[in-house]
């Protein structure tokens, strides 16, 4: 833990609004000034932490910025989905850094967040626009024992803990839009990304990619997805504390990615039934070349979409872009 992660950490604790300088450099191990030098770095990133001579620091205000050890400090227990967790300021995509970074051996659980993309990407190749402050784009490296034909589960279960996530920050109800765009109403808020580096029979690691249009206002988005694209703050009339999100989905992905360890895939895909949208509907699904119109009917076990194609075959669909129809 850094310093800077105890100090916030300290600063958080329920059990006391202020803590005094010598009690945190004691529990450090460095001198008062040393603490105080800190304090006022995180002043100078817009932490208003307040310093009294009798009583103390006490933080009253965190800026709109996203920082590693901020993040870190908020997440609880000894989680693995955000052990390390790094923040560019701008970036390609964070899903780049996280290749490297497995290329590198790093150890699952690390999660690498960017304030801006340059080449955000989407699924089936689509861009991802990225502005600066107005979302919230990571991507986390994960080395699951499952075989390739299950990483299924893992889109599916962010899915889940993403819309999860949304709608305990901000009361809002999400969708999911199998297998993974997150929608209000039906235009769409949030997006994730499963890329895959696999063996025949094991997937060596994957990369999860999230994200989420926090803060934008209808003019941030580009003219061609103005109508099917929105956004928190749209929904809300007022923008979101983006780093109590983006704490809130790696708590929740930590959550899912235990009960995929442990095998309890099962309780998730009864979760993300009752949100999606798409089981029960008419639906087309376009898979490369081929277009096939049926009735969504289950998430199979792996989480595959079970669709049950107008000629009466129950197709399995493990990837693909899926429109419902109206
Ligand atoms: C989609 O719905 O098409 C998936 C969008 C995924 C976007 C996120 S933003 C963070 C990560 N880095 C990327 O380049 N893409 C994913």
């Amino acid at each position: 833990m850094t310093i800077d992660t105890f100090i916030l950490t300290a600063l958080r604790s329920p059990s006391g609004t202020s803590i005094s300088g010598g009690e945190i450099a004691q529990k450090l191990g460095v001198t008062r000034a040393a603490v105080w030098a800190r304090v006022r770095e995180l002043r100078a990133l817009g932490y208003e932490i307040e310093a009294s001579p009798h009583e103390g620091y006490r933080l009253l205000n965190s800026p709109d910025v996203l920082l590693g050890d901020d993040l870190m400090s908020r997440l609880k227990g000894d989680p693995l989905i955000g052990r390390d967790i790094r923040v560019f300021q701008e970036t390609t995509s964070t899903s780049d850094v996280i290749e490297r970074l497995a290329a590198d051996g790093v150890r699952e659980g690390v999660v690498v967040f960017a304030e801006s993309q340059s080449r955000g990407r989407g699924r089936l190749g689509r861009e991802w626009i990225s502005p600066a402050g107005k979302g919230i784009w990571f991507s986390v490296l994960l080395r699951p024992n499952l075989r390739p034909i299950e990483a299924t589960q893992l889109t599916v279960a962010a899915a889940t803990a993403v819309a999860r996530a949304i709608e305990s920050e901000t009361r809002l109800m999400p969708q999911v839009k199998w297998p993974n765009d997150i929608l209000l109403g039906s235009r769409k808020v949030a997006g994730i990304l499963t890329e895959l580096s696999a063996e025949v029979d094991r997937v060596k690691h994957l990369i999860l990619g999230v994200g989420l249009d926090a803060n934008f206002e209808e003019a941030d988005f580009p003219e061609r997805v103005r109508a099917t694209a929105t956004s928190l703050r749209m929904e809300l009339g007022h923008p979101v504390d983006r780093a109590g999100l983006a704490v809130a989905m790696l708590t929740e992905l930590e959550r899912d990615y235990a009960r995929i360890r442990s095998g309890r895939f099962d309780a998730i895909a009864t979760e993300w039934e009752a949100l999606c949208t798409t089981l029960g509907r008419q639906v087309s699904v376009r898979v490369g070349d081929r277009v096939l119109h049926g009735r969504a009917e289950s998430l199979a076990s792996d989480g595959a979409l079970l669709l049950r194609t107008q000629h009466g075959h129950l197709e399995r669909i493990t990837g693909g872009d899926v429109s419902l129809k109206k």
